[in-house]
């Protein structure tokens, strides 16, 4: 059964980062990514760069990228000034984003939900027109950091004004980590038979732990796409103590292990979460990417005593 990943690491990832990552690396990290068989990449994205500016190269990141056929590369967007540049950058898909919880939404997009709506509907329709594919996003599905619980029903009804809009996707996220698979199942059934398993993905931060345990309980309920990031980078700066999503590494490992189809090379993979934490100077959150540098650095230690031998 075929599963599929959007790896948003260049986007979730690095808008988190405290030091600056040089565009080129985002440019290499895009095409590894890309060679490792991902084939849905959100590479940046077109929001205000005076509140991301991690992002604020998004132009010049798209114009670096080696764009292969077969891959869709997306990036967020918040507005008609957002897609305008989304445009001019020659995207095909871009993903609209705001939050289930008002405080969330406020902080994030600095608008009411109300208000949200007719701000991405623009965007909606205008992408439509210019034959692009629209996806969603809802924050903040299983918990608020601002407000804790969410009511389902607010999450049900941004959902489907998303789709109403015309996204072909709505991805659920746990914002802050804090989803257990009890309630994923619970909401995901719920939201699934609202709409169809494949309208929907879910987006799971790892902050606790439970992001893996997560993925198992959304399959048992039909969804077939997630969202995850290369090395687990990531998470939200307008969500104190969001840790990063899960990692694309510990995801892939575990479905090709379930024999789902992934279309993902995990060897080159795992080089590309390499090279992001080479960039970065700190140890990524990935399990399989610790577990791969560390079976390779044990094996040329041994290849260097036998060399000495
Ligand atoms: P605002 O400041 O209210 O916007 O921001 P504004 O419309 O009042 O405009 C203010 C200035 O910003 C103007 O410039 C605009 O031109 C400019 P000035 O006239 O002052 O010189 N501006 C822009 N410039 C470039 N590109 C744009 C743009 N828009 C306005 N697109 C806005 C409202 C929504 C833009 C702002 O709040 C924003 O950019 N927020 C983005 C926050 C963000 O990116 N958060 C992280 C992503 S969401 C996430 O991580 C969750 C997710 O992963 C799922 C999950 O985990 O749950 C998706
Ligand atoms: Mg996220």
């Amino acid at each position: 059964m075929k599963i599929q990943i959007v790896e948003v690491g260049p986007r979730d990832g690095l808008q988190n980062e405290k030091e600056m990552v040089s565009t080129s690396a985002k440019i290499q990290l895009i095409d590894k990514l890309a060679a490792a068989g991902l084939k849905r990449v959100e590479a940046t994205s077109f929001v205000n760069p005076r509140w991301i500016p991690q992002l604020a190269d998004a132009e010049e990141v798209l114009k670096g990228i080696k764009r292969q056929n077969e891959v869709t590369y997306s990036a967020l967007v918040p507005n008609l000034r957002g897609m305008e540049r989304a445009r001019e950058s020659g995207l095909t898909e871009v993903a609209l984003f705001m939050s289930a919880s008002e405080t969330h939404n406020l902080k994030n997009i600095n608008k009411s939900i109300e208000d949200t709506f007719p701000v991405l509907r623009q965007v909606a329709r205008e992408a439509l027109a210019l034959g692009m594919r629209v996806r969603g996003y809802v924050s903040t599905v299983f918990g608020c950091p601002y407000e804790g619980n969410v009511p389902i029903d607010n999450s049900r009804r941004v959902t489907n004004e998303l789709l109403e809009m015309g996204v072909f996707e709505v991805s659920l996220g746990d914002t802050i980590g804090v989803a257990t698979p009890k309630q994923v199942r619970e909401v995901m059934e719920k939201l699934v038979k609202d709409t169809a398993s494949d309208r929907l993905a879910g987006h799971f931060h790892d902050t606790r732990g439970t992001g893996l345990a997560n993925v198992l309980a959304a399959l048992d309920t039909g969804i077939r796409t997630f969202d995850s990031s290369i090395g687990g980078l990531g998470g939200c700066p307008y969500a104190p103590g969001a840790a990063g999503n899960i990692s694309t590494e510990d995801l892939v490992y575990m479905l090709n292990g379930m024999e789902y189809e992934t279309g993902v090379d995990l060897n080159l993979l795992q080089d590309a979460g390499a090279f992001i934490q080479q960039e970065l100077g700190r140890e990524l959150p990935s399990k399989v990417l610790k577990a791969h540098l560390a079976a390779q650095s044990a094996s040329s230690s041994h290849s260097n005593q036998e060399d000495g031998a």
